[in-house]
């Protein structure tokens, strides 16, 4: 396939960026994306231009180091499948292909389509995490979890932190990203002892970030590679609603405690 690609470059944030055009030429459909960018980018090293920067690691679909926008989509055209696993037989001969950056105010552009993802480890270490006892390893099944809540909890645990639920929302809210991971631990015996603080660090870094609110447009669900489901969101808001009110002051809850 011969393609055309108009790729956004931008040395880095504070410099303002624009689309340029390059002809790919010779691509073959059994290439992933990432892998017809090395060669475009192998063609611009051989003329002594700057190859074109985007993240990439693992390249199988896991990392979710690879995102980016192509025609509009968040990780391109096909459903539930990362750029690095989006393979050219998507595409047509001939065809021009659109490539940007996530846009969100807090994943400024590094370079070209290189973002800036450590708002989503600040939100991590605000309460993405259990306190374990250290020692021997427990035996098994001391500790027993109802089968429709580990399957719950494996659902949100696959969230790879790509981002592209930023991208794709147009608040820029990180609600569905946050919710994975609050829910995660919080459906399993293990994240019970910092439930209710998960819930109120994370949304509290996750505002600090300056993500949007979520406005319950539901681009994130479509957009997410691995699938996570906006009943996630649900699950995050009731838990950092309950969260708030057994932290009020005993003075200002009601006759029942609650
Ligand atoms: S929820 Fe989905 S889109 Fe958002 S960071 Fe996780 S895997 Fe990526
Ligand atoms: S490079 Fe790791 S998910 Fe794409």
């Amino acid at each position: 396939m011969n393609l055309r690609l108009k790729v956004w470059r931008q040395p880095n944030a504070q410099v303002p960026g624009q689309f340029v055009s390059y002809d790919a030429p010779g691509i073959s459909g059994d290439m992933s994306f990432l892998e017809m960018l090395d060669v475009v980018n192998e063609g611009l090293i051989k003329k002594g231009e700057d190859p074109i920067a985007f993240d990439h690691d693992c390249r199988e679909g896991i990392c979710g180091a690879c995102g980016m926008v192509v025609n509009g989509r968040p990780h391109g055209p096909r459903a539930a499948t990362t750029t690095c696993q989006l393979h050219m037989r998507s595409f047509k001969d001939g065809d021009e292909i659109t490539i940007e950056p996530w846009r969100a105010k807090a994943f400024p552009v590094v370079k070209d389509l290189v973002v800036d993802r450590s708002a989503f480890d600040r939100i991590i270490e605000a309460g993405g995490f259990v306190s374990v006892p250290t020692g021997s390893a427990p035996d098994g099944n001391a500790i027993l979890v109802p089968k429709e809540n580990a399957d719950l909890a494996m659902d949100a645990a696959a969230c790879i932190g790509c981002g592209a639920c930023v991208a794709a929302c147009p608040n820029a809210s990180a609600m569905l990203f946050t919710a994975a991971k609050v829910s995660h631990l919080g459906l399993l015996p293990q994240g019970q002892p910092e439930r209710d603080e998960r819930a109120l660090k994370m949304v509290a870094a996750m505002d600090e970030a300056h993500f949007g609110n979520c406005t319950n447009h539901g681009e994130c669900e479509a957009a997410c590679p691995k699938e996570i489901s906006v009943e996630f969101i649900a699950r995050l808001n009731r838990d950092f609603m309950v969260a708030g009110i057994r932290q009020r002051p005993k003075s200002r809850r009601g006759a029942d405690g609650g």
